[in-house]
């Protein structure tokens, strides 16, 4: 192990990526296609791929621990049904690198305050209190408020070089990158890694069973992993109207939508003709939707299934990829223990 700390750290661009999953609620159709996927699709590209449950960052706003520990298996089955393969991307829980908080800790100490004040889930909070004329910190943790720096820690201990996200996480990546850059030039060296982001082009906007953006917090989402019965229970409710349909008009129909995001090219425009040439009617479309969805989710609901019916198959694949990884967050821990000076 000791040889391990004393190699140097490379710091070779695009060859490590790291993804965070906030375990915050059961994946739907729109979060694979827009961010499962994609990231998925992505990891292939890079030599170290690490994926890891965020579940210390998710207690900022699942409070109940039992919930906690559901959403955590739903996640990391969900992933894995998904097709993470875990021999190639590492994948664990965060809470199981006890090295990323003590990281966190080195990380606290080359922080300015003012930075995190201007993160914008904090300040979101903030304004909206001073807003309600309340005091300005009223309801707000200190993991609300740091939550940028135990991110920081998240992506630096494993040296990575690109961070794959979304638009709303870009502010965070940038500061971690300002906290490396700050650590290494204070203590003149380069134990930290500088991380980059890379926007996640998901598809545009998926529709929800009624119209609006597809998302947990509207509850009107479509599952990606059920069963034929739970499918068309959630197809059935997509909006339709009474209207006679042009291909073009057709096109911008909720169901036309997810249908065009689930299927083939090919599926999708028979659809579109059979649904405008007046072959088929909203029934028929909505039933042809599920056959889509068991066509593309169905063996990998299976999966899930049978890893969420015997749970210890997924500890034993967090623990192994966590037992695996240690030695890489201990090195970069080691590191920037010995820049500080308490090694
Ligand atoms: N904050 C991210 C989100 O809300 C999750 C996350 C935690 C993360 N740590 C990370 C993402 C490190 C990328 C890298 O989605």
């Amino acid at each position: 192990m000791k040889s391990y700390y004393n190699r140097p750290i490379m710091a070779s661009a695009n060859t490590t990526v790291l993804t965070g999953i906030k375990p915050t609620g059961v994946p739907h159709i729109g979060n694979f296609l827009g961010a499962i996927s994609p990231a998925l699709r992505r990891a292939i590209d890079f030599e170290h791929a690490y994926f890891f449950i965020a579940d210390y960052h998710a207690l900022n706003s699942v409070d109940d621990p039992r919930s906690l520990r559901d959403l955590t298996y739903n996640v990391a089955a969900t992933w894995l049904a998904a097709g993470l393969d875990p021999t190639k991307i590492h994948f664990y829980r965060q809470s199981d690198i006890s090295e990323i908080f003590e990281l966190e800790t080195i990380l606290n100490t080359v922080t300015p305050k003012g930075w995190m004040n201007k993160m914008h889930a904090y300040k979101a909070q903030s304004d909206r209190n001073k807003e309600a004329n309340k005091s300005v910190d009223s309801n707000i943790n200190m993991g609300l408020y740091t939550y940028p720096l135990l991110m920081a820690s998240d992506i630096l201990i494993f040296q990575s070089d690109t961070v794959p996200v979304g638009n709303d996480q870009v502010q965070h990546v940038e500061i971690a990158r300002d906290i490396a850059q700050r650590f290494n030039k204070k203590y003149k060296t380069d134990a930290l890694v500088l991380p980059q982001y890379v926007l996640e082009e998901g598809i545009e906007e998926l529709p929800g069973i009624d119209g609006r953006k597809m998302s947990k917090s509207y509850g009107n989402t479509i599952p990606l992993f059920a069963t034929r019965a739970e499918w068309e229970q959630s197809v059935r409710k997509i909006v339709t109207d009474s209207l006679t349909h042009t291909p073009e008009t057709f096109r911008l129909t909720v169901l036309y939508k997810i249908f065009a995001a689930v299927a083939s090219p090919e599926s999708t425009e028979r659809l579109v003709a059979d649904f405008t040439e007046g072959t088929i009617g909203w029934k028929d479309a909505k039933d042809q939707l599920v056959e889509q969805l068991i066509e593309r989710f169905g063996s990998a609901s299976e999966t899930y299934a049978k890893l969420m019916a015997d749970k210890s198959q997924i500890d034993t694949i967090l623990d192994k990829s966590s037992n695996e990884i240690r030695t890489k967050a201990q090195a970069t821990l080691y590191a920037a223990k010995k820049a500080i000076g308490v090694r």
